[in-house]
């Protein structure tokens, strides 16, 4: 302890950071800043980085990261490696471990205790693999669907983003990050990635400093301010300036005025891209220099940086107390995580001589988890639409044996049904099932990869419930996600024909969606829509319902399909025991309860297509297109109807530094206890600046049994009706407001009253 006095875990973090930074070289410090993939260099090279002092690898697991940690705690100073890992839905980079339903489905739920939940999980997972540090929550806004990673968004909007992404940090930190079953979040991808022009990954974001501040800051200004300890620089150019040159983003923005205290991690090999790709240095050292300066702190996967930094400082061409900022941050982060302080944080025994090695593991995929997991994609699926057939509407369905089964309808409300058709290629596939940030897709693509979990698809949740009520199931899968396929689409309609009702499951698949994988055309692959439109005429003959049953990473051109079906049922990328929650709802044992966090295009020449547009396009559509989405954002039907009435507000002339009380009653006026999402909308009527139709201000959920009444309350700080001028400044400007509550972004479900701001 004595020579190493930062050990003193009773010192303030600040002076133990210091005592370390005095004992470093400058080679020790630049080490820190680099990070290491251990996916792409050979196992000699890493453990020559760990040696060095690399401050961090990313993509290791089970005994290689346990090596490499004891080498590095072996190294002069013994600084340990914080190791990240791509958690985005899970620790599901680990085959075993718990596969969550994708952010973008989890946004359906509109539920931040749950996305906590869903944090606290992946965090005791990733801790007991000896790692510190998810790459997530992803707070990019998905604002062109062509984008590939529109699934590991929160959705388009700002508000609902933040709420759930700041849910998802306080899941994994906690109060105390070096707890042993917390990790460090990570905030990215700083900043507007998803407004990438034309939906081309890593492209040219061609925004305004106003509009970022306006649109894509407040999520990220939450996470700061929810004490996220790292943020991960974007990709892509904002305007022309890379997000990892951009001395105004990061260092001005994010840690001056924002005082943002941990540290800014790049996203891959931007620094080389600032040479290879962006062309802003034609050198290392220059790169180097420039991605310093601009405020990154540690560098991922360009390890040249550690030789071109050594270099620069040699000439004094860079300012070296911008590398002890850097560095200072990195500790502060190591230190605050306890990784000096908390004996299970640095596993360096193999898995097979450390005694707890078993006992940590055991929590992967545990049933706790698997609980939090199950409610996780219970609550992110959608019904989008359940129309009447033969006077009774086609969900839920119910089996003639299915006395003593829960239901939340009534008994007698079901359509009773003996014999079910699953079909589609997507009903038994578990790729398009997990979707992206999966052990079939990173860090490299293993797409014949055997789950060692066992997976619900929804074929095999939907032949469990119908086990369960005496229910026969027939199956085929139509056709391939890609191929055209007639004479397999003769065979699916001859089985529909011998059902009661159909059940079609169509979306994407893995190669369609995620990281580099845009598409400039989202219409379904393949036969799909024409499988479900054959299955709907036979259907329709026999007067039996067809469900759609969307499994696919983001929205697509779904208006065939959505004309063809009598209920659409949505439930994107919905993990490991999504085939198990579908089914429950779709037989009745729970109601729907998601809301789409993302509007849905009817066609690709539509987008943009979010709902907080700005008003003045002639006419406001196009000419061979109609204006409205095919769903909205906030959209969602359940198995009862809500009525809303007695809207009101706790003052109705107030200042900026207030908070309005809205208050408004909700009626359960249909046949089953269920829980609807109350949300609340603004509209600036006269501004100084063109403002959007209507953005989300607050939201809340209510359960209401058959027949209850409640009034629900939302605060509304008067600070959030702000507009961010054309110099950047956030103001509330005095003027009238429509404050708008109902269930729905659509005009015609909101009740609407007016707020005076003085
Ligand atoms: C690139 C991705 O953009 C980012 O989201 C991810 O965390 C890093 N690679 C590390 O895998």
């Amino acid at each position: 302890m004595t020579n190493k006095p930062w050990l003193d875990s009773t010192l303030p973090v600040e002076n133990r950071v210091a005592l370390l930074m005095e004992a470093m070289t400058t080679d020790e410090k630049i080490a820190q800043m680099v990070q290491i993939s251990y996916s792409i260099v050979t196992p000699d090279e890493a453990d020559e980085w760990a040696r060095k002092g690399a401050g961090s690898f990313l993509h290791i697991l089970g005994n290689n990261s346990r090596r490499i940690q004891r080498l590095a705690t072996e190294t002069r100073l013994g600084i340990p490696v914080i190791f990240g890992i791509d958690a985005i839905h899970g620790h599901a980079i680990h085959n075993g471990a718990t596969v969550f339903p994708s952010q973008l489905a989890l946004a359906c739920s509109w539920n931040p205790e749950l996305a906590e939940k869903m944090g606290e999980v992946t965090a005791r997972e990733v801790a007991a693999e000896g790692l510190h540090w998810a790459f997530s929550p992803v707070f990019c806004l998905a604002r062109d669907l062509r984008w590939g990673r529109v699934d590991e968004t929160f959705g388009e909007d700002p508000f609902l983003a933040g709420k759930l992404g700041c849910a998802v940090v306080r899941g994994y930190q906690g109060d105390n990050p070096a707890d042993d079953e917390r990790i460090i979040a990570c905030a990215k991808h700083y900043i507007a990635y998803g407004e990438s022009t034309g939906g081309r990954d890593s492209y040219d974001s061609s925004v305004s400093m106003r509009t970022v501040r306006d649109i894509f800051l407040p999520p990220f200004a939450e996470a700061a301010r929810a004490g996220c300890l790292t943020f991960m620089a974007g990709y892509e150019p904002i305007d022309r300036v890379p997000c990892s040159a951009h001395k105004k983003l990061l260092r001005d923005v994010l840690k001056d005025e924002l005082g943002f205290s941990g540290f800014v991690v790049t996203d891959w090999s931007n620094l080389t891209s600032l040479i290879e790709r962006h062309h802003l240095a034609d050198n290392y050292e220059d790169g180097s220099r420039i991605a310093i300066e601009a405020g990154n702190d540690m560098i991922m996967t360009s390890p040249e940086f550690y030789e071109a930094t050594r270099a620069l400082i040699e000439k004094t061409a860079v300012d070296p107390t911008l590398i002890d900022d850097a560095v200072a941050r990195i500790l502060r982060v190591k230190f605050i995580a306890g990784l000096f302080d908390v004996p299970s944080k640095v596993k360096t025994l193999t898995l097979e001589s450390d005694p707890d090695a078993k006992a940590a593991e055991a929590v992967f995929n545990c049933e706790a988890h698997q609980k939090i997991n199950y409610e996780s994609a219970l609550a992110s699926m959608v019904l989008l639409k359940n129309d009447e057939v033969g006077g009774k509407p086609a969900l839920p369905v119910r089996g003639p044996a299915a006395s003593g089964v829960p239901s939340v309808l009534p008994d007698g409300n079901a359509r009773v049904v003996k014999t079910i058709a699953v079909i589609g290629p997507n009903a038994d596939s578990v790729r398009a099932q997990f979707g992206d940030w999966t052990f079939f897709t990173h860090p490299v693509p293993h797409l014949d990869a055997i789950p060692e979990l066992h997976v619900t698809t929804m074929l095999e949740g939907l032949q469990e419930a119908a086990a369960e009520q005496g229910v026969r199931v027939l199956y085929d899968k139509g056709c391939d996600i890609f191929d055209p396929a007639e004479e397999t689409i003769g065979r699916a309609c001859r089985l529909a024909k011998k059902a009661d009702a159909v059940f079609v499951c169509v979306g994407d698949t893995l190669v369609q969606t995620g990281e580099t994988h845009d598409r400039a055309d989202l219409a379904l692959s393949g036969a799909q829509d024409t499988l479900v439109e054959a299955l709907s005429a036979v259907c329709a003959k026999r007067k039996t319902p067809l469900v759609s049953i969307l499994v696919n990473g983001k929205p697509l051109e779904f208006e065939r399909v959505v004309g063809a079906s009598d209920a659409v049922f949505e439930t994107f990328n919905s993990g490991t025991l999504g085939g198990r929650a579908a089914a429950d709802i779709l037989f009745g044992k729970a109601a729907p309860q998601g809301r789409l966090p993302v509007s849905f295009p009817r066609t690709t020449g539509q987008l943009p297509v979010y709902y907080n547009q700005i008003p003045g396009w002639h006419e406001g559509s196009y000419f061979d297109c109609e204006s409205t989405p095919l769903f909205a954002f906030g959209e969602g039907i359940t198995y009862t109807w809500f009525e809303y009435s007695d809207l009101r507000l706790s003052a109705s002339t107030v200042s900026p530094e207030d908070t309005v009380q809205v208050s408004v009653t909700v009626t359960n006026t249909g046949a089953c206890a269920a829980t609807e999402t109350v949300q609340l909308y603004a509209t600036d009527h006269v501004a100084s600046i063109v403002t959007p139709v209507r953005e989300l201000k607050g939201f809340t959920k209510v359960h209401l049994e058959r027949g209850e009444t409640k009034t629900v309350t939302i605060d509304l700080p008067v600070e959030s009706l702000a507009i961010v001028t054309p110099d950047e400044k956030r103001v509330v400007e005095p003027g009238t407001f429509s404050i708008q509550v109902g269930h729905d972004s659509r005009p015609d479900s909101l009740l609407s009253t007016v707020l005076t701001v003085q």
